[in-house]
């Protein structure tokens, strides 16, 4: 049955892919989104909006405005957000404002006012948890903390067991792992998610969590240089300069495309197994950062070498991978897509893109900010 439902920050990455799908199921779709032009260069409408969603451009901060867009909004899809790890370091009020701000008045205008709001889904992060699980094979699964300064400054890169100190075999992270996050944009997606399962289970608003692993795909935006390491690396590549990888190269994440993310987001909103629960959404398979540089060049037929730099990032995590059997079992979520099935894609839709060569001030940045 068709739906009206609110999409915020649906001119973003993600949120454009799941109002494209949402259209193609017939129902009526609203967008909020600011055009933040970190992500749209100077605040233009990307070319992907979807003509057949309404597009409101306004900030979730707009208390007046959200009450108005609730009224008839019958599922919200909350997508809008700040995103950049490193970023979030020195620009905390940007951050806590935008994405914990944003959430809290998101939630007040819902309980608050009239409205036919039926369910609200939220984009959480595999950031909030930190380090992902490993196993030590003395003493079994273990939760380390970070890695020590002193560690990073030796170039051992692997995680030790904070029991025996033995080297660690990362193992697939589970949603009961405790969130420890580690920087001040996870801190802000924990809250967020906190937040939303907990007005929702008082106040009887069914709510569900996606705590995304790394995504990629079309429309991640090449030129916010402080997010994404697909598009960081496709912009360097673009502009014949070398990815820059940080440590050894090998530690690994998740990757899951986009088309599986929204495929998440929408069992979420048809099956009420989801409500009041908080999902992980990944494929449960690691790529290296190094792999993923090496398969980019070779895709693009570039000449530029994966630049392994054996610097190490402040509060960069070494592995974390979803363990995906709770999406699997629940919500019936089987990832559809890999890199190298959507590659081609995504690097035929790279070259209809302007990208800017702004890697070296967010670089800088860092490094002013004693990051890297
Ligand atoms: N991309 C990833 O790998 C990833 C991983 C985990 C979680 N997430 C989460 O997924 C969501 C979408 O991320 P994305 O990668 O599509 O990012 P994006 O930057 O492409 O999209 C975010 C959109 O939100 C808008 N926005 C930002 N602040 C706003 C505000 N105050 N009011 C209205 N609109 C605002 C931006 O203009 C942008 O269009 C975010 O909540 C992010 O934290 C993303
Ligand atoms: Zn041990």
């Amino acid at each position: 049955m068709e739906k009206n439902i609110l999409v915020t920050g649906g001119a973003g990455f993600i949120g454009s892919h799941l109002v494209d799908r949402l259209i193609v199921e017939g129902h009526n779709v609203t967008i909020l989104d600011l055009l933040d032009p970190q992500v749209h260069p100077n605040s233009k409408k990307p070319p992907f909006l979807n003509k057949k969603a309404r597009f409101v451009k306004g900030n979730v901060l707009e208390t007046k405005l959200l009450l108005k867009l609730l009224k008839d909004a019958e599922i919200v899809f909350h997508q809008a957000a700040v995103v950049g790890v490193g970023q979030s370091m020195y620009k905390l009020n940007y951050y806590v404002e935008n994405n914990i701000g944003g959430t809290a008045n998101l939630l007040e205008a819902l309980i608050n006012k009239e409205n036919s709001v039926k369910k609200l889904i939220i984009a959480s992060s595999m950031s909030s948890y930190g380090e992902g699980e490993y196993e030590c094979a003395n003493c079994g699964r273990v939760f380390p903390k970070l890695r020590e300064i002193k560690q990073l400054k030796e170039k051992k890169w692997e995680v030790k067991c904070p029991n025996c100190n033995l080297e660690l075999k990362p193992i697939p992270t589970t949603e009961e792992k405790l969130l420890d996050s580690n920087s001040i944009y996870a801190i802000s997606k924990k809250t967020q998610e906190e937040m939303t399962l907990n007005i929702g289970k008082t106040y009887s608003i069914p709510t569900v969590a996606l705590r995304y692993f790394n995504v990629y795909g079309t429309r991640q935006s090449l030129n916010n240089p402080y997010t994404g390491v697909m598009a960081i690396f496709l912009n360097l590549i673009k502009n014949n300069k070398s990815p820059v990888v940080f440590e050894d190269g090998l530690q690994t994440r998740d990757f899951v495309s986009v088309y599986d993310i929204v495929q998440a987001n929408i069992l979420a909103m048809k099956s009420k197994n989801a409500d009041y629960e908080s999902f992980n959404v990944g494929t449960g398979k690691p790529t290296s950062i190094k792999e993923l540089s090496e398969l980019l060049i070779k895709f693009t037929g570039s000449k530029v070498f994966t630049n392994i730099t054996y610097k190490f990032r402040k509060g960069d995590i070494r592995h974390c991978i979803a363990d995906i059997s709770k999406i699997k079992l629940r919500l019936g979520f089987k990832p559809e897509h890999s890199i190298e099935k959507n590659i081609q894609e995504i690097l035929n839709w790279s070259k209809t893109v302007k990208v800017t060569d702004n890697f070296k001030n967010a670089e800088k940045e860092l490094i002013e900010h004693d990051l890297i």
